[in-house]
């Protein structure tokens, strides 16, 4: 068996080479006729000429060939006291009738449509139902308020929305259809159809004509076939919070994206056909697309859709129980997850009740694994953990521990090594590498591997700005980080006003626009502050308009409401103070850094650009006042 080093050294000596031999590991309708080009626009392309599609890769594969009675899909919700298997038989019939019901809709290759769901079933296979047709999907996360749906449907333009009459939040009901409809108000472009899955725990209410009920849909709908698709085709667009308002249109395409997961299934997760793989995390993002959905079926595993919480569905043992009952090898979640379970169940007792005889390994991502969260799990497991860094726009991780192919010593609060495919430089401000120990920013060099976006929606220009401009010749992560002596890379956070809360990706630049634009408002600025359980918080800084007498109280609960209402709930804006002035350079820029390091420690260095070194010692008196950061009381 090759170690890690000769093949990761011949991925990117022989990337062609390489990844044609990964790429014959798939049944193709037509093998690709290149493997890597620049298209017209000199965007590096994977795969030229392949004709595949990705729900006949992930389902008739495996349910013609010797495993359609096998498990597919096991669905365990909590909120909804259901349990469910699909065989890949019995998933593959329902996909090519959702398909069916789609084309009856007058959807066809190339169209898009949104996908509007909690986690359940029919969810992937609405995912899987466009694929077949050839339509881009573009899922969007059920947290979202109708303000971001809106913005999403009037990029991606779709003939179709899916969606459910309710969502489950621990035991809130959450209705969906209003949502939807508030949406659509809200855009521009308005869709021929609305589809929507009928659940028991709330009604929805249909519009003749344009809204229909699933299910009278799919049971008339014939079974349809999967249509070849070009390789270079885009499978989904994923909409990612960028540092402005208007989200980042992510483009997958189908070939690469199919190459790379299966690839990654195997070398980095160390599983086979037929083993229960088990993401715990939303349809709505990166991570459920590429391992709830197409990398498990893909490779022929189980997969386990989840509707439930780490906790309080019923109890912090809901991840032990739904791992020991289906048998699951690889388990992978989000840390601040872990430490939901860690501040409830701190001594792991109600592991005790259960036999995890089945559990080989555990994979964090979606935020760097802080070395004590690592330090419990391994504890408490005695497990291999895994930290594996990636982003939306890779689809599949950049750097881990290579399971499948020669695991490694972990080291805490490091993500391992690149994988096969990346080559991960530390940079300086000027392009230049850093020495081995020292922090910059982390760059790819071109071209990115199979699986990673090969631009933005509609938008290359965008695409060439966000990432390429940066450092020539590399993709610029915005991530921030280095590599030690060993070669172990080291990820810290983000270079950007993006920031991640619990998990999930938000932009403080729309939250500032957003705040911005209330009534009393001067000027603001959101940082996001370290927090315990998950990973950094918004807190908002606001300036008010001369003359303004609002409360302090009154503006923050406009303002909370505000971004609830137009982001979604699980932005998690809670705390705001009112300043009399932001600290800025004298070129009048604001010192955000400086605000977030000052949440941190005392010590900050006050940049000799300030404006007005006394903004600071205000930001640090609120955030004192406030508790905010290390002022937090415990
Ligand atoms: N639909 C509607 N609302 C949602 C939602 C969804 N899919 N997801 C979250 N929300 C709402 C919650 O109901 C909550 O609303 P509230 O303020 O009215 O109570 C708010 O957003 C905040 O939710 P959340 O951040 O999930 O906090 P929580 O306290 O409810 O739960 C955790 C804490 C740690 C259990 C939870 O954040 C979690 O499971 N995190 C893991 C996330 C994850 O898997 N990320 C993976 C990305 S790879
Ligand atoms: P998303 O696009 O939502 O998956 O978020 C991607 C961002 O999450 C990255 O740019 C990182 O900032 C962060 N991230 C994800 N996984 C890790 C990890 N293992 N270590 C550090 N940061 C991570």
């Amino acid at each position: 068996m090759s170690s890690y080093r000769e093949i990761y050294q011949r991925s990117v000596g022989q990337p062609e080479a390489f990844w044609r031999e990964q790429a014959e590991a798939l049944d193709w309708f037509e093998s690709p006729k290149q493997i890597l080009t620049q298209d017209a626009k000199g965007l590096y392309r994977w795969f030229h000429g392949g004709k595949l599609n990705l729900s006949h890769l992930a389902l008739d594969v495996h349910a013609d060939g010797g495993r359609g009675d096998r498990a597919a899909l096991i669905y365990d919700s909590p909120v909804t006291d259901t349990k469910r298997t699909y065989t890949y038989r019995e998933l593959r019939d329902a996909v090519a009738r959702t398909a069916g019901m789609l084309r009856q809709l007058g959807v066809e290759k190339g169209d898009r449509v949104v996908i509007y769901m909690p986690m359940m079933p029919e969810a992937v296979m609405a995912m899987l139902a466009c694929a077949r047709l050839g339509a881009v999907h573009s899922v969007v996360f059920g947290g979202f308020a109708p303000h971001e749906l809106a913005v999403r449907i009037d990029d991606a333009q779709p003939k179709v929305i899916l969606t459910a009459s309710c969502g489950i939040e621990f035991t809130k009901v959450i209705p969906y259809k209003p949502l939807v409809d508030e949406a659509i108000r809200q855009a521009g472009h308005k869709p021929d159809h609305t589809v929507v899955f009928a659940r028991p725990q709330a009604e929805a209410e249909l519009q003749p004509g344009r809204d229909h009920d699933w299910a009278s849909l799919v049971e008339q709908a014939p079974a349809v076939d999967p249509v070849p698709v070009e390789a270079t085709d885009p499978l989904y667009v994923l909409y990612t919070s960028g540092t402005t308002g208007k989200p980042k249109g992510v483009v997958r395409d189908n070939g690469g994206y199919a190459v790379a997961l299966n690839f990654s299934m195997g070398a980095l997760y160390d599983l086979d056909p037929g083993d229960v793989f088990w993401t715990a995390s939303d349809v709505g993002w990166v991570v459920g697309h590429s391992y709830i959905v197409y990398g498990p079926l893909i490779r022929g595993c189980t997969t386990v859709v989840y509707e439930g919480k780490p906790v309080r569905t019923p109890d912090a043992g809901a991840f032990w129980r739904v791992i020991s009952e289906h048998r699951v090898k690889t388990f992978f979640t989000a840390p601040t997850a872990f430490r939901a379970v860690k501040k409830e169940d701190p001594e792991a007792k109600l592991k005790q009740q259960y036999d995890l005889s089945c559990l080989k390994s555990l994979f964090l991502a979606g935020e760097r694994l802080d070395p004590p969260t690592y330090q419990w799990l391994k504890e408490i497991s005695g497990l291999p953990v895994i930290d594996h860094w990636w982003q939306t726009e890779t689809g599949w991780p950049i750097a881990g521990n290579p399971m499948g192919i020669e695991p490694h010593p972990e080291k805490p609060g490091s993500a391992t090594f690149p994988l096969p495919g990346y080559q991960v430089e530390v940079l300086d401000s000027g392009g230049d590498p850093v020495p081995a120990g020292t922090q910059g920013n982390i760059a790819i060099r071109l071209p990115l591997p199979p699986g990673c976006l090969p631009t933005l929606w509609n938008d290359d220009h965008r695409y060439r700005e966000s990432y390429l401009s940066s450092f020539q010749g590399y993709y610029d992560t915005s991530d921030g980080g280095y590599i030690d002596d060993d070669g172990y890379l080291f990820v810290m956070g983000r270079m950007d006003d993006v920031i991640n809360v619990a998990g999930h990706r938000l932009s403080t630049g729309e939250m500032e626009e957003l705040i911005g634009a209330h009534a009393a408002v001067a000027e603001c600025a959101v940082v996001g502050v370290e927090d315990e359980l998950k990973g950094q918080m918004p807190v908002g800084f606001v300036v008010l308009k001369d003359g303004q007498d609002i409360g302090h109280d009154q503006l923050e609960q406009e303002l909370v409401r505000l971004i609830r209402s137009e982001i979604g709930a699980f932005a998690c804006l809670q705390t705001v103070m009112i300043v009399g002035k932001l600290p800025k350079t004298r070129s009048g820029k604001i010192l955000r850094k400086s605000i977030r390091q000052l949440a941190l420690q005392d010590d900050v260095k006050v940049p000799s650009t300030i404006d007005d070194p006394s903004s600071l010692e205000e930001i640090r008196d609120a955030m004192q006042h406030e508790g905010v950061g290390r002022f937090r009381q415990p």
